[in-house]
């Protein structure tokens, strides 16, 4: 069959390979990124066929036979630069993972009807995406803001400061939000060996993704329960406040991944951040050392987003009971560091680690543990104080007519539209894990929610507005939106009446 691609004529036989493979595993066309495949349901691999937005991992190729696909690296020139320009200017991207997916939306958007969209529409046309960076404000911003000259920026300030922020080594600019990321997916040398979980504790190789799946014989797992099972019993006592969180899942974009040459160092999965501690310690950098010495070729090894689901760690669930002096029990989801991070925000709490059956966990992942412990403090309090976190960054934030207000102090902050972006981002992910993130585990410790959309990562369309102010400070600059994160998980369980149990559904705020 034949179609175009970014106005190249392409002429391939229909092996039933979906238009994702083969734009990317057979014409190396790597600004479309698979983030959930075959869910169809994080927006990453979003191109257009004939000028409409489509997810390509679910649209078979033949379906493409005849028609026009133009991919992010098709778009014209101009109309690139301005859209990787605009989402540089706003914030909109951090690790870039889901900006060419987004961008292609917003294009699309752009490219059929002008400026004619309202920003409401805009947020909802964003429903076939996901961002875990983010926050999607700026992602608006950067729809308002296309086509605007776009301040000079002192870029290494800017990945200075996005680094202090997402824990890793992170770059900023206009290449990261086109795609340019250098993700281990994308960068394997050609010929790299592929190979995937085969979900019975070993791998399947080939030398495409589909020639690994079809060895696999994995069968997609597309679970969604009805219920979710907390993972602990609260402590016994009449307690002036309780608080219990049950799993949840990080929920990062681009999903673990490796490659190795024979004899050669590993592709490290985190090549410009976005997972907030969830892939300092993943599995594929040594299995693709391993694998690439056994087979004697490069291989790239993946992992689905059902792998990552099950196998990712997750922070670990708490249980707490405190008095009005802030002496209590912490019973917490066994983990190594968890006892320390809990004493160090709330020395008055007894902590029992509790054996339970479940994915692993970290204490690695944003604030785990002591931002709990902090907001069941918190909520003993008038809510007036600020969150202070253990790099010594600052943050207060409140509600107010539906908006979430929020200053935070964190030395200097070498590039505001950064520093910004990653506090806008945390407090989604605090507004979205306190309100309505929650992943399925049953008493046996198998997770049941596997499609990204069952995470309960709050949409555009419902994320409130936020509004950031950055305090002046000469210290030396240090991590930020910790504390945000914390401060906002306490004022919006507070603005939702503190009912104990996480998640606690929309605020009325
Ligand atoms: S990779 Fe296609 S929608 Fe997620
Ligand atoms: S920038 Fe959207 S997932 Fe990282």
């Amino acid at each position: 069959m034949e179609f175009t691609v970014d106005g190249r004529l392409i002429e391939i036989a229909d092996d039933g390979a979906s238009l994702m493979e083969v734009l990317r595993d057979r014409l190396g066309i790597h600004t479309v990124k698979d983030g959930c495949s075959p869910q169809g349901q994080c927006g990453c691999c979003t191109v257009w066929v004939d000028g409409k937005p489509r997810v390509s991992c679910v649209t078979p190729a033949r379906r493409a036979a005849g028609r026009e696909i133009t991919t992010l690296a098709g778009l014209p020139p101009e109309i690139r630069a301005g859209w990787g320009e605009a989402f540089c200017a706003s914030g909109a991207s951090q690790c870039g993972f889901c900006t060419p997916g987004i961008i292609m939306r917003l294009a699309g958007l752009e490219a059929r009807a002008g400026r004619t969209h309202t920003r409401s529409e805009v947020a909802s046309a964003l429903a076939a995406h996901l961002c875990r960076c983010t926050g999607w404000q700026t992602i608006l911003e950067a729809w308002d803001g296309f086509g605007t000259p776009a301040p000079g920026r002192d870029w290494a300030a800017a990945a200075r400061r996005a680094a202090l922020e997402g824990g890793v080594s992170q770059a900023v600019g206009p290449d990261v939000a086109l795609g340019q990321g250098g993700f281990a997916a994308d960068t394997a040398p050609a010929g790299a060996l592929v190979a995937l979980s085969d979900g019975r504790g070993g791998w399947a190789l080939g030398e495409t993704a589909a020639e690994a799946r079809a060895a696999a014989g994995k069968v997609q797992g597309r679970r969604t329960p009805d219920e979710r099972p907390m993972p602990l019993e609260l402590p016994d006592g009449d307690w002036a406040v309780r608080l219990r969180t049950c799993w949840v899942e990080p929920a990062y974009l681009e999903t673990d991944a490796s490659w190795c040459v024979p004899g050669g160092e590993p592709a490290g999965p985190l090549a410009n951040g976005g997972a907030f501690g969830a892939k300092l310690t993943s599995l594929l950098p040594g299995i693709a050392r391993r694998l690439a010495d056994e087979h004697g070729r490069p291989v790239r090894v993946l992992w689905s987003r059902e792998d990552t689901v099950r196998r990712g760690p997750k922070r670990p669930p708490v249980a707490i009971g405190a008095d009005a002096d802030g002496c209590g029990v912490a019973r917490v989801v066994r983990t190594p560091g968890v006892s320390d991070v809990i004493a160090s925000a709330a020395p008055g709490l007894e902590v029992e680690e509790v054996d339970v059956a479940g994915p692993a966990t970290s204490i690695a992942l944003r604030g785990a543990g002591w931002v709990e412990a902090a907001v069941a403090l918190d909520a003993l309090s008038d809510g007036t104080g600020e969150m202070v976190a253990p790099g010594g960054g600052s943050a207060w934030a409140g509600w107010h007519r539906g908006s979430l207000q929020i200053h935070v102090q964190c030395g200097d902050p070498l590039d505001e539209i950064v520093l910004r972006s990653y506090c806008i981002g945390a407090a989604h992910m605090a507004y979205s894990w306190v309100t309505s993130e929650a992943l399925a585990v049953d008493h046996s410790g198998e997770v049941h929610d596997l499609t990204i959309r069952s995470f309960g990562v709050v949409p555009a369309s419902q994320m409130p507005p936020v509004e950031v102010e950055i305090m002046p400070s000469e210290g030396a600059p240090t991590n930020g939106s910790d504390a945000v994160f914390a401060a906002v998980a306490a004022a919006t369980w507070r603005a939702a009446g503190q009912p104990p149990d996480w998640p606690t559904g929309p605020i009325d705020a």
